[in-house]
């Protein structure tokens, strides 16, 4: 009989991991699902210690991490190590890695790659990728073909946010509104296990979301979806700027960690941190042993 732990077969989720199959169970019984993104090992911890169903780490990363004017620039590297840290945080929810621009709109054979990275390297369970176009479909197909498991994202799509006219509500016009709805049967039709619909009119994304047999994620989307995804930075207040109508802050945590470092930097300064209880102590024969022969050396040295 061997004795080696169990450890789950390449492909295999990890004990206790939520399923794909419990993923549309929610859905199936009305549960609203719960996403939120997260960059680092303590932004995973929190989000599984808050429950939420699905974390994404998103490559809004490029903008609330590494300080980018968009996601445009965020790399497979960087997402890699910001994946493998969410990956080390989480054990219960779904971490999705989102594919940066240009990792997967070039060429299957790319998408592939770079998604069995985050996978293989990083211990993602699922990618998320852009787009419902021809481009985007042939890639969710091939990925999932693959037995990777796909996430899609339409609506406003952050990647190619100059080519939509910057970032504003998608799906407006009774045309633009069916373009979308398409897209979103074609990412299902694709084998996606879900997909995310971002600044949508509320009643199209509801239209949506009772058509799909997938849960669909909203951001910005109302309250008609089978899930909701809110940016980390922005709920927790931590991300300067003008948050988008559809971030409702639930904390100020970038205003309580600056009052916090102020109020170090100022004990720092007027001597009052670190006190005596911040210290470690030596015993008396020890430290006057290490007086006296740091004494010696310093008589020994002026000598030579
Ligand atoms: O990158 C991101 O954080 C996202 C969410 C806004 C859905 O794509």
């Amino acid at each position: 009989m061997s004795t080696r732990p169990a450890v789950p077969a390449p492909g295999t989720p990890a004990p206790g991991k939520l399923s794909l199959p419990e993923l549309e169970g929610l859905k199936a019984a009305g549960r609203p699902i719960v996403m939120v993104t997260a960059y680092d090992y303590p932004s995973g911890r929190i989000a599984e210690a808050a429950g939420v169903d699905l974390v994404l780490v998103g490559d809004s990363a490029a903008m609330t991490v590494l300080g980018h004017a968009s996601t445009v620039p965020a790399t497979m590297d960087e997402m890699l190590m910001l994946t493998a840290a969410v990956t080390r945080g989480c054990r219960r929810p779904l971490v999705i890695a989102d594919m940066p621009f240009l990792s997967y709109q070039v060429s299957d054979e790319d998408a592939m790659r770079n998604a069995g990275r985050f996978l293989k390297e990083a211990g993602a369970d699922a990618v998320k990728l852009e787009g419902g176009g021809d481009g985007a479909i042939a890639r969710i197909r091939a990925l999932v073909g693959a037995g990777i498991p796909v996430m899609g994202h339409v609506g406003l799509t952050p990647q190619s946010a100059t080519a939509l006219g910057g970032y504003r509500a998608q799906g407006r016009t009774a045309d633009a509104a069916v373009r979308m709805y398409d897209e979103a049967l074609a990412v299902e039709a694709a084998g996606a296990f879900a997909i995310v619909l971002e600044c949508v009119p509320s009643p199209v994304a509801r239209r949506i979301a009772e058509r799909l047999r997938i849960p669909v994620i909203g951001i910005g989307a109302g309250p008609g979806v089978d899930g909701q995804v809110l940016v980390f930075h922005d709920l927790l207040g931590l991300y300067e700027g003008g948050a988008p109508r559809f971030v409702k802050r639930y904390a100020e945590l970038g205003e309580l960690a600056t009052s916090a470092v102020t109020a170090y930097a100022g004990e720092v300064r007027d001597g009052t941190f670190p006190a005596v209880v911040h210290g470690y102590a030596i015993a008396d024969d020890q430290l006057g042993a290490f007086e006296a022969a740091v004494d010696e050396r310093e008589r020994a040295r002026a000598r030579r």
